[in-house]
């Protein structure tokens, strides 16, 4: 059977880092508050010349370099964003002529935090169902700009970057032993809108809008809808959690990773943690982990890695990757 394994991995973050301290001034909060409460301890923030575009095609010519390909080489880019360069057209069809290619196709997807975990499975049908052969898969943000500057309990959580793999279709066996994406499992729920969501938007106030979310109510569904769609995907694949060898995880908060991870048995020192270096940074977060994961030599080949996000919607899910 065809399964869409992993060849290259990349990514790009703003050169401006701002630290937990550099907040004390502009509302009234605390490095130690915003350590204690969520881990994070700095993010990145994009400067003007620096968008959801730049960022992501940065992050994608670093994954093709990676997998050892050229844009030429690639079918389809989809890429998850909530902060698009324009209302329309899709930033990935921007990102696909920023990489000078006159093939293919190109779209965004739309699923907040949970944007990569919907973009990998999505890629992986368009591989397994014929469509594509190789594919970019891109998450790419600037929450900066749809922060409240003013609001304490927003402002301090989110960051800019971007991350990609470039995923292959190759030959497999149809078991677990195969190299690709294994399983995975998505949902979402509407009924949750108004705890995490932007006041504004094209058809309804003709603005862009800024970010606002009821974080204690997040925080209260986060875990336990986590934890049931990976239990869903472990027994899709027919594995616990004692067969993985990575778990990386949404970085929204240090304290949602350490209970999930804690709720489902996962070890501490399977846990890719992110959180503190890029803050939240939404459909970004998971390839960026990736990414650094990758790079220090802990994720290899042939590593059973499983990825899971939840967010605005709500929206979450769970993907197990063969690496
Ligand atoms: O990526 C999408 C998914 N998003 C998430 O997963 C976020 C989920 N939520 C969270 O991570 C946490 O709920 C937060 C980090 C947002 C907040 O942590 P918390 O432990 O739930 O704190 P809280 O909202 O219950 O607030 C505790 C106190 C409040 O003061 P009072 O009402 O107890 O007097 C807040 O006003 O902390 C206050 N507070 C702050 N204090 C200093 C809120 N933000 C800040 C701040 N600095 N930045």
């Amino acid at each position: 059977m065809i399964r869409s394994a992993v060849r290259g991995t990349g990514a790009a973050l703003p050169r401006r880092i701002m630290k937990n301290a550099d907040f004390e001034g502009m509302v009234e909060t605390s490095d130690e508050w915003i350590a204690q409460r969520t881990g994070i301890r700095q993010r990145h923030i994009a400067a003007d010349d620096e968008t959801t575009a730049s960022l992501g095609e940065a992050a994608a010519r670093v994954a093709l370099a990676d997998a050892g390909l050229t844009p030429d080489d690639i079918d389809l880019i989809v890429l998850a964003t909530s902060t698009p360069n324009n209302t329309f057209p899709a930033t990935a069809v921007e990102i696909q002529n920023r990489l000078g290619m006159q093939h293919g196709f190109a779209f965004d997807m739309q699923a907040v935090c949970s944007g990569f975990v919907y973009a990998v499975t999505t890629a992986d049908l368009y591989i397994r169902g014929g469509l594509a052969k190789r594919v970019l898969v891109i998450g790419s943000e600037t929450f900066s700009r749809i922060l409240d500057w003013s609001d304490r309990s927003t402002c301090v959580l989110f960051g800019d970057g971007a991350g990609a793999v470039v995923l292959e279709a190759g030959e497999g066996a149809g078991t677990i032993a195969d190299r690709g994406v294994l399983a995975a499992s998505l949902r979402s729920d509407g009924a949750h809108k108004e705890k995490l969501f932007v006041d504004g938007g094209p058809s309804t106030t003709g603005t862009v809008g800024h970010l606002r979310m009821e974080g204690r109510e997040v925080f209260k569904h986060a875990v336990g809808m986590i934890t049931d769609v990976i239990e869903t995907t472990f027994s899709a694949a027919g594995i616990t959690a004692d067969d993985l060898d990575w778990f990386v995880p949404h970085q929204a908060n240090k304290r949602i990773i350490d209970a999930s991870a804690k709720k489902l048995g996962i070890a501490e020192q399977k846990v890719v943690v992110t959180v503190d270096l890029h803050g939240n940074t939404s459909a970004a977060s998971v390839p960026l982990a990736l990414s650094v994961a990758v790079a220090d030599g802990r994720i290899k080949k042939g590593d059973l890695v499983l990825l899971e996000a939840m967010g605005g919607g709500f929206t979450w899910g769970a993907v197990l990757v063969r690496w």
